[in-house]
């Protein structure tokens, strides 16, 4: 396993800065996080990260803030890494924070930002390099929560485990989670207690199978939960909503498992 160095945010120092040639007439200029952990100093510690900041031509640019990146690794920086796949805000991999707010760059018009753009990894994540967010423990909180339809039933012979329209309508506004962590890391409880909190796109995922009509494990997923910290660090500050690209309430789903807490004890 790659050993990780968690940069000083608050260290962040002045990089280099990539002008537009000369008789650009539409410049935009983007400021953008750059952390290598291989790049050490005199002391063999990895260097504080920087601010690089690059001039483009918005006239040879395409619109979204992903455009600009990929722009800028193909003809100005080659070294500058982030996360991509496929373009259309349906993988979560270019998750970032964007002019103060955690989103997707593949959707995030660049005219929406007005002056310099600012680009910084997830807050409050370890970070693999520049735009790029130690993924690790987020993916084992998401396991941990059993992503999968557990039954104990036998499977009808010759078909699939149905349900009705009404049951597939409850999945709405959790299934189409894309897993990109922008609800998680802009949660301050998150922020201060990840290793116990399971956050706001986790227990999205765990309420979409506490109340999937065809699981059988429901008592068992909830006793899972129950547990001041996995669940009970919410304080509904709402920061997950407010900054979700598909427009899904976590907060929510989460209010809503509180709430069959109380209703099994009743
Ligand atoms: S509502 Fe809960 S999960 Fe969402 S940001 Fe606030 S504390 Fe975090
Ligand atoms: S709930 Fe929204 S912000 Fe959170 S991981 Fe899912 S898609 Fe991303
Ligand atoms: S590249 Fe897939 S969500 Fe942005």
């Amino acid at each position: 396993m790659v050993e990780l160095t968690l940069p000083a945010h608050s260290k962040v120092g002045k990089g280099n800065a990539f002008k537009a040639p000369s008789g650009t007439k539409r410049i935009k200029k983007f400021n953008i996080y750059r952390f290598d952990p291989d790049d050490k100093d005199a002391k063999g510690q990895p260097k504080n990260p920087r601010l690089d900041s690059y001039e483009l031509d918005m006239d040879a640019c395409a619109p979204m803030v992903l455009d600009a990146l990929i722009k800028i690794k193909d003809e100005v920086d080659s070294t500058l890494t982030f996360r991509r796949s496929c373009r259309e805000g349906i993988c979560g991999s270019c998750s970032m924070n964007i002019d103060g707010t955690n989103t997707l760059a593949c959707i995030k018009p660049i005219e929406d930002v007005r002056g310099e753009v600012n680009i910084y990894p997830l807050p409050h994540m370890q970070v693999v390099k520049d735009l790029v967010p130690d993924m690790t423990h987020f993916y084992a909180q998401y396991e941990s929560i059993k992503p999968w339809l557990q039954t104990t039933t036998t499977q009808p012979a010759n078909r699939e485990r149905l349900q009705s329209p009404e049951d597939r309508a409850k999945l709405d506004g959790l299934y189409e989670c894309i897993l990109c962590a922008c609800c998680s890391t802009a949660c301050p409880s998150y922020w201060w207690n990840a290793d116990r909190f399971l956050g706001p796109a986790i227990l999205l995922h765990a309420y979409r199978w506490i109340i999937d009509s065809r699981d059988e494990a429901t008592g068992e997923r909830l006793d899972e939960l129950e547990d001041p910290f996995k669940l009970y660090r919410c304080h509904t500050i709402m920061n997950c909503a407010k900054t979700c690209p598909k427009g899904l309430n976590p907060a929510k789903a989460i209010a809503e498992i509180k709430k069959l807490m109380v209703e099994r004890v009743v």
